[in-house]
Parts: C-alpha cells; sequence; structure tokens
C-alpha cells in the first residue's frame, strides 16, 4: 500500500529558531507560518517541528509540562489550527515531536506523584530505593546518576534517563500507555499527519536491583545502554499502542528516533509485520576517525573527521538491510549535532556534493532548517550559552592542557548542539529578518549569505537544494533500484536503476582531482556542484566535486 510518506521529503523546523513574528526574539508558529511560501518554493512536502508544548525549556521543549496546550512563547492552539490548515493547503503534511519516556518535573502527573506518595500518579514514574540512597549506579545521558532523590523526602529516588528535571514515565504501568496514547490521538485529531518519537528505544529499563558491571570505581555513576535501550518491551509495549492508532489513521507517518539502534534492530522495528515504526532515524551514520584528537581533554567536544570508508560501509549496509523492509531515513544533521557544513563540509561545493551523496540514496530526506543555505553552527565567546556544565569543564580541562579558553571555545562551538540551533538567516537586515529583538540563541554567525540573497541567485545553494529536491522526487531516485560501486576510499559512487531507466551519482570526497570510470557511457548531467568533465564514461572531479548522471 503506499502512502504519502513513501514520498515525503521533510524539513525539520526548530520552532525557537525558525522566525519571530512578535519580537521577543523567540521563534514562534506565527513566524512559521509567514515562511510557508518559503517552504513550498523549495520544494519540501513534509515539517517536522520540535516540541511546541506547555514546557519549562530546561530542554527546550523536550520536558513537556502540558502535552494539551501550545508553549505561550510558541503561540496559541489557534494558531496551531491556523498552521495546520496552511501548511495542508500549501500541500505540507506536518509530523509533530512526540515525548513519550519522560516528562517535565513540572507536569501535574509529576506534581501529584510527589504530592501523593500512595496517589495513583506516584506509579506514573519510576520511584525506588530508601535513605535517598541511589538503588543502581546507572548514569544519565545528560550526565551524573540516573537517580534523584524523592523532594518531597520521602527517602526514595526517581529515575530520569536525561535531566533530572525530566523524570521517566513508568510504561510498565498499563495506565501510563494509554495516557500517552490519549495525547497522540488528540494531535492526530486535530489533523498532525505524523509524529516523531523521541527517544522511544528507552522506555523500557532492565530490573533496576542491578548495577551495571564496572571496573571503575562503583560509587560513580556508568552509562548503562544494555539496561535501558532496545529492551524487548519496548516492542511489546508499543505495538498497540501503534496497531490502535493505526485503526482510527491509517495514514500515519510513525517515526522513531532510534538513537543507538543496530540495523537489524531498526528491521524489527519498520518491518511492516511488526506493525511498530514506519521509519527509523539511526545516531549511526556518521563514524569518525581519531585523526587529531587530543585524548588528554573530551573527545566529543573536538572537531572530528569523518571516516569515509567507514562511513561507505555504514551507508551501503543500512541500504541494502532495510531495503524491501522500510524506508531509511537520510540526513546530514539535526538539533542534536553540529551542523554539517560545520562538521563535515566546510566548503559550499562540498556540501552541495555531500547533500547529494545523501539524499539521492534510498529513503526519506530530512533536511534541517538553513542546511539549504549552507548555515554554519553559531560561534560563541562565553560558556553561558552553551547552557551545558561538561562545556564548562572542558575549557577549563583544556586549558590546564594547555589550549587557550578562545581555542576551547571554538571547538565546543564547533561541535556542540546549541551553536546547530542558530536563528534562521532570512535577510540581510538586523537579526538577519528572524526577529526584530536580540535572538534567544545569540552567537556570532558565519558570512553565509541570506535565504533572500540566495533565491535571486541561480549558483546559490538555496538553487542547488531546490534542484536537488525536484530531482529527488523523480521515480527512478524515489523508488529504483541502489547499488554501491566499489571504488577507492576517496570517491562514493552508487547506481540507481528503475525499469530502462538508470542513473549514477559520482562523489569525489577529497580535495584532489579524481578520474572515475563508470560502466557505461554518461547520456546527461542531472546535477552537478563543483569542476567536472565528462567524456563517455570517463568522469573527471574537481576537489569535492559531485555529479548525478544518466546512461
Ligand atoms: C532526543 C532529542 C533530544 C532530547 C532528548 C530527550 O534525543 O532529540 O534533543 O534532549 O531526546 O528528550
Ligand atoms: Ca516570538
Amino acid at each position: 500500500m503506499s502512502s504519502w510518506y513513501d514520498h515525503a521529503i521533510i524539513y525539520q523546523v526548530y520552532p525557537k529558531s525558525f522566525q519571530d513574528s512578535n519580537g521577543d526574539g523567540i521563534g514562534d508558529l506565527n513566524g512559521i507560518r509567514q515562511r510557508i511560501p518559503y517552504l513550498q518554493k523549495l520544494g519540501i512536502n513534509a515539517v517536522w517541528l520540535n516540541p511546541i508544548f506547555v514546557s519549562p525549556q530546561v530542554d527546550n521543549g523536550y520536558d513537556v509540562a502540558n502535552y494539551y496546550a501550545i508553549d505561550e512563547q510558541i503561540g496559541t492552539m489557534a494558531e496551531m489550527d491556523s498552521l495546520i490548515k496552511e501548511l495542508h493547503a500549501a500541500g505540507i503534511h506536518l509530523i509533530l515531536d512526540f515525548v513519550l519516556n519522560h516528562t517535565s518535573d513540572q507536569h501535574p502527573w509529576f506534581k501529584d506523584a510527589l504530592a501523593n506518595p500512595d496517589g495513583l500518579y506516584r506509579d506514573y514514574y519510576i520511584f525506588k530505593g530508601h535513605d535517598n540512597r541511589r538503588p543502581n549506579n546507572w548514569g544519565s545521558f545528560f550526565g551524573g546518576s540516573v537517580w534523584e532523590p524523592d523532594p518531597s523526602g520521602t527517602g526514595e529516588s526517581y529515575f530520569h534517563l536525561f535531566d533530572k528535571h525530566m523524570p521517566d514515565l513508568n510504561w510498565a504501568n498499563p495506565e501510563v500507555r494509554l495516557s500517552m496514547e490519549d495525547v497522540a490521538r488528540f494531535w492526530l485529531g486535530r489533523g498532525v499527519d505524523g509524529l516523531r518519537i523521541d527517544a522511544f528505544i528507552h522506555i523500557a529499563k532492565a530490573n533496576l536491583d542491578q548495577d551495571f558491571p564496572t571496573t571503575a570505581d562503583n560509587s560513580q555513576p556508568v552509562l548503562a545502554e544494555p539496561f535501558y535501550a532496545n529492551l524487548p518491551q519496548v516492542q511489546s509495549w508499543l505495538r498497540p499502542f501503534s496497531q490502535r492508532i493505526r485503526a482510527d489513521y491509517p495514514d500515519v507517518f510513525l517515526l522513531g528516533e532510534a538513537a543507538s539502534a543496530n540495523v537489524n534492530l531498526a528491521v524489527d522495528y519498520t518491518s511492516p509485520e511488526a506493525h511498530l515504526m514506519d521509519s527509523v532515524i539511526t545516531f549511526r551514520y556518521f563514524p569518525t576517525t581519531n585523526t587529531g584528537i587530543d585524548s588528554a581533554i573530551a573527545t566529543n567536544l573536538q572537531p572530528a573527521s569523518i571516516d569515509w570508508p567507514e562511513f561507505k560501509k555504514t551507508q551501503v549496509t543500512w541500504q541494502q538491510t532495510l531495503s524491501g523492509v522500510s524506508r531509511p531515513i537520510l540526513y546530514w544533521g539535526n538539533h542534536d549535532m553540529a551542523r554539517v557544513m560545520t562538521r563535515v563540509a566546510h566548503t559550499p561545493v562540498a556540501a552541495a556534493s555531500l547533500a547529494m551523496l545523501m539524499y539521492l540514496q534510498q529513503g526519506t530526506p530530512i533536511i534541517y532548517y538553513g542546511e539549504e543555505l549552507g548555515m554554519e553552527n553559531l560561534h560563541y565567546d562565553t560558556v553561558a550559552p552553551f547552557a551545558d556544565g561538561s562545556v564548562d569543564d572542558f575549557v577549563e580541562t583544556a586549558q590546564k592542557a594547555g589550549y587557550s579558553a578562545a581555542d576551547a571555545l571554538t571547538m565546543a562551538s564547533a561541535t556542540h548542539k546549541m551553536p546547530a540551533r542558530g536563528p534562521m538567516l532570512w535577510d540581510d537586515s538586523a537579526h538577519n529578518g528572524f526577529s526584530t529583538h536580540k535572538p534567544w540563541n545569540d552567537g556570532r554567525s558565519d558570512e553565509t549569505a541570506s535565504a533572500e540573497r540566495q533565491s535571486s541567485d541561480p549558483h546559490s545553494m538555496l538553487s542547488f537544494y531546490q534542484q536537488l529536491i525536484q530531482l529527488k522526487q523523480q521515480a527512478l531516485f524515489e523508488d529504483g533500484d541502489y547499488c554501491l560501486l566499489s571504488t577507492g576510499d576517496d570517491t562514493y559512487v552508487y547506481r540507481r536503476q528503475l525499469g530502462q531507466q538508470t542513473a549514477y551519482v559520482v562523489i569525489n570526497l577529497s580535495s584532489q582531482k579524481t578520474v572515475i570510470t563508470l560502466p557505461a557511457a554518461a547520456a546527461q548531467v542531472m546535477l552537478s556542484a563543483g569542476d567536472y568533465t565528462v567524456n563517455d564514461q570517463q568522469i573527471i572531479l574537481g576537489a569535492h566535486a559531485g555529479l548525478a548522471l544518466s546512461v
């Protein structure tokens, strides 16, 4: 059965950073509504919005205090209804972020759980232990222990995989499962077309009595992924949820965030027989090398190069294993990682070639707002805007290891997620047309040309993305077979084939000129980035150049 999302080209909007409409420096729903013509012209046909619900914004909306109302910084329910209607009128589907693993500690369920230890809502969360002692040594993704003492003084502790202000829901409780299903139904009933299901692989936890084996000091929390990721109950609890929702909304797109899941789990989560997700987003796409990495300071905040041979293996594995099962999600960036221009590409030609490489493969593209302009990470001159204690530690250790504070901040700015969430560069006015006010996320931005300037330039990145999106919508690139060719480490070459139609995508990953011989003579160049020469079967590509051609 074919569905709208088989041909989706998704554009990820970080609502707080896209367009401010009321001059408070924070992007909002009315701002997004103003920019629908831009989205239409770009050619995308679906938008994924990061969370917009009532939230104390400890984690920029992933800490939800009310799933049934829009955060007042972001808009109103009436504006949301208008946004849905206007997107649909423009032929654009809407996917909402659905945070089901945890709530905010300001959610009424959690407040009730604290106020009434014997009440119904206590069991909506995970409380355990006594004398404020941690029940086990498991570590949180946001640092420290997963346990936080019950502030109401019972001596128990509550479980939080992310920030301590984001207590995990107890999915073992059937009431929780039904309550979250109600939330999903509420939004689908208002016309939303899909849900990006946040952190779903973490809803089940192993026996809380057991420590995770560690050779280090057992009083220190350790990451214990096998105890809280991809447990079998994830599937048994979500299957009825997904089946019941689909019974009423057969066209819903369920897009799961499956960070650490390997490709075989991705098959389990997305095979049509499993009745769980339609597609999953993996975090395993971008293996990096150790070259130039200083082991004396935190490695995750140092710029690293992609390990291209490993990247190739990963891509072809996901392409082949999911073939005939589900559509791989194709992306270079999102709100949790540095922008592709800063992290990988470094030059506009490389960025264009990499976009071609990724999005013309089998699967569904997700383009992170501003990527189509070649936007880079912001640069912060102080640690404050990172709002992340691990950056403070990094700058301190880096200075002890002989780096200047400025160098350490440059490294963190190039690798951290917060500077990737900068305001959209609309035009050349003050605050780049994003707002009349200083943006909530303020940093130095690069020299990237604004959307306005790029829209009148046929050779701009924006124009390239428009052409790429059009090309992707040809049946050959939507539905054709995929086959990676064995070429050297410095090139990435694959074939797409559908009936009598064949195309090759040929990318130079290096800064050296390279020559590739195709199995057949080229007929027509469909899209290009950088310098190239085509002589029948022989393709000469300049530094980081890329081509899509038919034969
Ligand atoms: C997901 C989101 C991330 C958030 C986390 C907790 O990984 O992408 O931004 O912090 O879940 O909700
Ligand atoms: Ca605003």
